[in-house]
């Protein structure tokens, strides 16, 4: 891509200069300056991108409520009286405190901040002032003081196949434009006419920058190298047939496969002599044993919306993952778990057990957990190296090899495009 600094000049000029090398050369101080983390809350989480927020299956009824955030914006989302769920900034309008504390409740009424006592209604307004008429006689607001001046900043909302997106910018495109119409299906797919019902959240603190998460989300490469389980256990091979799709503006990705027991193990991977490829064995087999559930054959499929949402399919195990940027190397990681309400009990228990793939201590993702931090730590004296994303070929466009890094190219098109880099 070529430099172009013409949509915030001053400032990208100040953050860059991007190294040369089109999409395959990313700079190693963008995952450890604290200017670019600033700049990322302004112009990627403020501006106009669409942030997952929760499940609607989250909020089932009036008054239920769900504290979140969009970057470092903390967020509530609450459904109202009427049915209609609202977000609003988590933000007390006299100083500036979190109006809710709670991560999640059930029949709320209203929010009351805890420094004042000043009251929201669930749509998000300010409706009280703890003494605003002053103590006999004496103090309390000024006459002039109007409550509609000051109700805290509303959350522009969309929902699709029960997915709550949040946006704070009004320039955001709509949703499914936003996502684009290569993905949107692939949520259907998954999600479509269905009623999530949570089976655990679990939070995993990462050692490292939220893009290098992004990175290893949008990594097919890595993904029978790194993980012992996924080649040992044959779950998951670049052999098997299976492809990426790349949304257009690039930040947005799916890659696929179909397993293929049937198919010998790969001679490829042993002439690698990856670590991958183990002769460890499972005392119980049943952790494996899945039940048909789409007809497509696809048995894995991640799926990620640009800047910081991912919905899993691993086998049956569902989850969607919020990525929440807390420091330049610091990351929080929420999965939230889901089977159906359609679920049963024999296929709720087989979500149950392959839930053990994923979260911090699964089989898979503890490895995910590591190896961001293993770059961060690897780059530290080295902001101005960069790494090579060379496999695959130079551009960022579907295909039917994941043996690419065409998704993580398409994550540093958008965000090029996005950041003025
Ligand atoms: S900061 Fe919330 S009432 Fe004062
Ligand atoms: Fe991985």
């Amino acid at each position: 891509m070529a430099q172009d600094n013409s949509m915030d000049g001053l400032a990208a000029a100040e953050i860059g200069p991007w190294p040369a090398g089109g999409l395959t050369r990313v700079p190693y101080w963008v995952f450890q300056r604290e200017d670019v983390y600033a700049a990322e809350q302004q112009r990627i989480f403020q501006g106009p991108n669409w942030s997952y927020l929760c499940l609607d299956a989250e909020v089932p009824n009036p008054g239920d409520f769900r504290a979140t955030s969009i970057g470092d914006t903390p967020v509530i989302v609450v459904r109202d009286g009427t049915g209609k769920i609202n977000a609003f900034e988590n933000r007390c309008s006299h100083r500036g405190a979190l109006i809710c504390l709670e991560e999640h409740g059930k029949g709320q009424r209203d929010f009351q901040c805890v420094y004042h006592g000043w009251s929201y209604d669930l749509a998000g307004k300010l409706t009280g002032i703890a003494f605003k008429n002053g103590v006999k006689g004496q103090g309390g607001m000024p006459k002039a003081f109007k409550l509609d001046d000051h109700h805290p900043r509303q959350v522009r909302l969309e929902a699709l196949h029960g997915l709550v997106f949040g946006t704070l910018s009004d320039a955001t495109p709509p949703l499914t434009d936003y996502i684009g119409p290569e993905i949107v299906p692939r949520i259907a797919r998954v999600l479509a006419g269905k009623r999530p019902v949570v089976l655990n959240r679990v939070t995993q603190v990462l050692p490292n920058n939220w893009k290098l998460y992004i990175e290893n989300v949008k990594d097919s490469y890595h993904a029978s190298i790194l993980h012992l389980f996924f080649t040992t256990f044959q779950l998951n091979q670049l052999s098997y047939k299976g492809g990426i799709v790349v949304s257009e503006a690039g930040g947005s990705h799916i890659s696929y496969n179909q397993l293929d027991t049937k198919a010998a193990i790969n001679k490829d991977y042993a002439a690698q002599q990856l670590r991958s490829d183990s002769k460890y064995k499972l005392a119980d087999p049943s952790l494996l044993a899945g039940f048909h559930e789409w007809d497509d054959g696809i048995t894995l499929q991640i799926l990620s919306v640009f800047p910081t949402f991912v919905l899993q399919q691993i086998q049956n195990s569902i989850a969607v993952r919020r990525v929440v940027p807390r420091k330049p190397d610091e990351t929080d990681l929420n999965w939230t778990i889901i089977g159906f309400d359609s679920d049963t009990p024999e296929q709720r228990m087989v979500r149950l057990k392959q839930a053990n793939l994923i979260g911090p201590a699964g089989f898979i993702s503890m490895e995910d957990g590591c190896v961001g931090g293993f770059v961060q730590r690897g780059v530290k004296s080295v902001p101005d190296a960069n790494a090579v994303l060379e496999m695959g070929g130079h551009e960022a466009v579907s295909s039917e090899s994941r043996v690419s890094e065409a998704s993580i190219r398409g994550f540093w098109k958008q965000y090029r495009s996005t950041m003025g880099l």
